[in-house]
């Protein structure tokens, strides 16, 4: 319907090519078919589990295909978004910037620092315009936050204090491939992309510990939680977060939080609370705000030379490397290099 009142009004119509029919590649395509995002129609739904993809395919009304290159034949998409798992980024990215595809691809942008290199080199070889999906930085209270920081109000950006924390369902029983990741790769990388966004620092090293026990009783071997400080090139420096193991019974579906302070102000997004809180059985905190379309509508603008560079594939490497030297950290119990 949306689409069709765009066209109606002499927009063209967008078409999006779904790269991965697990849970966001779903969410995705269901927010194109339900008309959430206006303007934007599904083109294709590519995954290498056929079954998925034809599942996927059928609910959202577009054709399935098992790999890129005969869906962008066929289906001509004008920009595709690629929802793997963490360390399934590149070939779809690379494969999809040869072919002169636009991209969006899933945080983080991979998890070795020679997968993000090559992902960036690519895409700048095709001049095919890219982005890692850092969705966060849509989420209005802290796209206000980098508004009020980028126009100089809080001064210098001196220190960061950030958490992003789940319950343990999340790892336990909603996401496939937890064993294979951690609380770091998959959630505090918000937290240090954030940080980056907002106070255009480098990183330089990173002292992180973290603890195992409850997951690998469970049969998911990685970290329960894991803490980071990184200390950046001009002496600001970050206090990080990442937790799996919060109960069920936590009021919100994340534990979001991230205090930064300049020298002249300070600001405090709180993520869980969106507004609404609920009390019947058990007290609630449902998510009400949605800015995936917001974020999508901005990555379809920049792709076609309207609106700034958005979440660029730079920043999406410089999270990588920080993510490498904290995951080196952990193992070692010495502060590390970001290199
Ligand atoms: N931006 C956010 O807020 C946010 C939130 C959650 C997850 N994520 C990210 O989204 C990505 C996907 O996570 P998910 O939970 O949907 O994973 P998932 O396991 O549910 O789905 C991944 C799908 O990709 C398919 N796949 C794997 N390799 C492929 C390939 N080369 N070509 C085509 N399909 C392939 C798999 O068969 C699977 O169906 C991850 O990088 C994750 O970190 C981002």
């Amino acid at each position: 319907m949306a689409g069709r009142a765009m066209l109606a009004a002499g927009m063209t119509e967008k078409r999006l090519l779904v790269v991965g029919a697990g849970t966001m590649g779903t969410a995705w395509a269901r927010m194109l078919a339900e008309g959430r995002a206006p303007g934007v129609a599904p083109a294709g739904v590519v995954d290498i589990d056929g079954a998925r993809a034809l599942e996927l395919a059928n609910a959202v009304g577009c054709r399935a295909f098992g790999e890129i290159a005969t869906a962008v034949r066929e289906t001509r998409p004008d920009a595709a978004y690629v929802a793997t798992p963490d360390g399934q980024h590149r070939a779809p990215v690379e494969e999809l910037a040869a072919l002169g595809v636009p991209v969006l691809v899933e945080k983080p942008l991979a998890t070795t620092a020679d997968d993000a290199e090559a992902m960036a080199e690519a895409v700048q070889r095709a001049g095919v315009h890219a982005e890692v999906n850092w969705l966060q930085r849509w989420n209005p209270p802290f796209a206000e936050a980098a508004r009020v920081v980028s126009a100089g109000e809080l001064g210098d950006i001196r220190l960061f204090n950030g958490r992003l924390n789940q319950v343990v369902s999340s790892p336990g029983e909603r996401l496939r491939w937890s064993g294979g990741t951690t609380p770091a790769w998959y959630l505090m990388s918000h937290l240090l992309d954030l940080a980056l966004w907002l106070g255009r620092k480098r990183a330089v090293s990173v002292y992180a510990l973290g603890g195992r026990g409850e997951l690998s009783g469970r049969g998911i071997e990685t970290y329960d939680w894991v803490h980071a400080i990184v200390r950046y090139a001009d002496g600001a420096d970050g206090v990080f977060e990442a937790c799996w193991i919060l109960p069920d019974s936590w009021p919100a579906a994340s534990d979001l939080g991230l205090r930064v302070v300049g020298t002249r102000g300070a600001a405090e997004v709180e993520g869980g609370q969106q507004g609404l809180a609920l009390a019947s059985e058990r007290y609630r905190l449902p998510s009400v705000l949605q800015w995936a379309p917001q974020r999508l509508a901005a990555f379809l603008r920049a792709a076609e030379g309207r609106g700034g560079p958005g979440a660029s594939f730079d920043d999406g490497v410089a999270v990588t490397k920080l993510l490498v030297a904290l995951h080196r950290s952990l193992e070692s119990g010495a502060v590390e290099r970001v290199v």
